[in-house]
C-alpha cells in the first residue's frame, strides 16, 4: 500500500485491478465507474454463457475494489445501461447500501421490437447504511424553449416556488448526452462533465477525493478539479490519458460563486446545493413579484461571475492522435469510428 497523497490528482496508466492494489482501504470519498462493455457476441440466451459470466466476474472484482477503498461516509456510483445494472445491484446489495437508481434520460440505440431504451442508469450506493455525506440539490425551472414559460403548471402556487428551481429528483432529464462530434473528444462514450458535477456536488465537499477506475478522457477528473476536489483516475489507453492531461492543465478550480461551488454548462448554472441558496441568492436577480417567475427567469446579476469553460481540445489534440483502442484514426475517421463504436456497444449489450 502507498500513501494516498502520491496518487492524488493524476490519471494513472494501467489496468484498474492492478492499480487498485495501491489504494488503501477506506481512503476515497466517492468512487464512480463508467465501465466498458467488453462482450463480443450478441447473446439471446446469455445467462449460462461463459463469456457473459466472465465479464460479470471481472465486473465483480473492480466493484469490490470500489467498495473496499470507499470511506465509511462515502458513496459508490455505477453508470451503465439498465441490463448490466441489474447484475451490479444484485452483487452490491450484499455489501453496500442502495440509495437510488438514477434514470438519466438519454436516448440509446434501438435494441429490438420491445420498448425503446431511453435512459442510462446510475446506481447510487453508500458504503454504510447511515452517516453518508449526501446533499440535496436544485436545478433551474424547466421552461418552454420558444416562449420561456414554466413547463409545469403550478396554478396559483407560483408565489411559493423556489426562486432558483426545484429539488433534483432521481430522474435527470436536463442533461443531454454529447451527440455532436465537435463537442467531444475523440472518445466514443464520453460523459457530459455537468453530469459528473451533479454527482460530486451531491456527495463530496471541497478537498474530498474522487476515484474513477475507467477514466476515459478524464471527465470525472475535470469535474473534480473545477469543483475544488481531488481526483484519482485509472485508464488503460495512453491516448485518452494524453487528452485528459491537456484538458486538466487548462482546468482551474473556479466553478464557484462567492463561497459556493456550482455547476455551469454553456454559461448557465445547471446544479446548486440546496443549502447554498442562502449565500447564492444575493448574486441573482429574482423576479419580483415571484409569481412572474412564470415567464421571467432568475438570472445572475453579473455575467462576469461565469467562469470560462475549457476550450474543446478535439482539434488540437486529435491532430496528434493516431490510434484509439489500437485502431488507426485520422481526421474524419474519428467520426466514423465513434459512430461504429457506439453502435457496437449497444448491439453487444
Ligand atoms: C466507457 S469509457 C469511460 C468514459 C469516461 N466516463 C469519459 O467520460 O471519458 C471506459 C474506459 O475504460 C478504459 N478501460 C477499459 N478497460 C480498462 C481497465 N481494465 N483498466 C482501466 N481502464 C480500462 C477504456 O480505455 C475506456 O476509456
Amino acid at each position: 500500500m502507498t500513501m494516498i497523497e502520491n496518487y492524488l490528482n493524476k490519471i494513472h496508466h494501467g489496468d484498474c485491478l492492478e492499480l487498485f492494489k495501491h489504494i488503501p482501504d477506506n481512503s476515497i470519498d466517492v468512487t464512480f465507474a463508467d465501465p466498458p462493455f467488453n462482450l463480443k457476441k450478441n447473446y439471446t440466451s446469455y445467462a449460462d454463457s461463459l463469456e457473459f459470466q466472465e465479464y460479470l466476474n471481472w465486473c465483480e472484482k473492480w466493484i469490490s475494489e470500489m467498495v473496499r477503498v470507499t470511506k465509511p461516509t462515502g458513496s459508490i456510483f455505477l453508470h451503465n445501461i439498465p441490463k448490466w445494472l441489474t447484475y451490479y445491484a444484485t452483487y452490491l446489495n450484499k455489501f453496500a447500501y442502495f440509495k437510488h437508481w438514477i434514470a438519466w434520460d438519454a436516448p440509446t440505440a434501438p435494441m429490438g421490437k420491445s420498448l425503446q431504451p431511453s435512459h442510462y442508469g446510475i446506481l447510487f450506493y453508500t458504503k454504510k447504511e447511515k452517516g453518508a455525506k449526501i446533499y440535496e440539490l436544485r436545478h433551474p425551472h424547466k421552461r418552454d424553449r420558444k416562449h420561456g414559460y414554466l413547463l409545469k403548471d403550478y396554478g396559483g402556487k407560483k408565489d411559493g416556488l423556489h426562486p432558483f428551481g426545484p429539488l433534483v429528483s432521481d430522474v435527470w432529464t436536463d442533461i443531454h448526452r454529447i451527440k455532436h462530434n465537435t463537442k467531444r473528444d475523440p472518445h466514443p462514450c464520453q460523459l457530459p462533465i455537468h453530469l459528473m458535477d451533479r454527482i460530486l456536488l451531491m456527495t463530496t465537499d471541497e478537498g474530498d477525493i474522487v476515484l474513477d477506475p475507467f477514466s476515459g478522457t478524464g471527465t470525472t477528473a475535470i469535474s473534480a478539479k473545477r469543483l475544488g476536489r481531488n481526483y484519482i483516475g485509472f485508464e488503460l489507453d495512453e491516448n485518452y490519458i494524453e487528452i485528459s492531461q491537456e484538458k486538466l492543465e487548462k482546468t482551474k478550480p473556479n466553478f464557484k460563486i462567492g463561497e459556493s461551488w456550482v455547476s455551469f454548462y454553456l454559461n448557465s448554472i445547471v446544479t446548486i446545493r440546496n443549502n447554498d441558496w442562502n449565500n447564492l441568492s444575493r448574486y441573482f436577480k429574482i423576479p419580483n413579484p415571484l409569481r412572474n417567475i412564470d415567464f421571467e427567469k432568475t438570472t445572475l446579476i453579473d455575467k462576469k461571475l461565469i467562469p470560462n469553460e475549457i476550450e474543446h481540445p478535439l482539434l488540437e489534440v486529435s491532430k496528434n492522435l493516431t490510434k484509439i483502442n489500437g485502431k488507426k484514426v485520422i481526421g474524419n475517421e474519428n467520426k466514423k469510428f465513434s459512430h461504429a463504436y457506439s453502435q457496437d456497444k449497444q448491439a453487444n449489450a
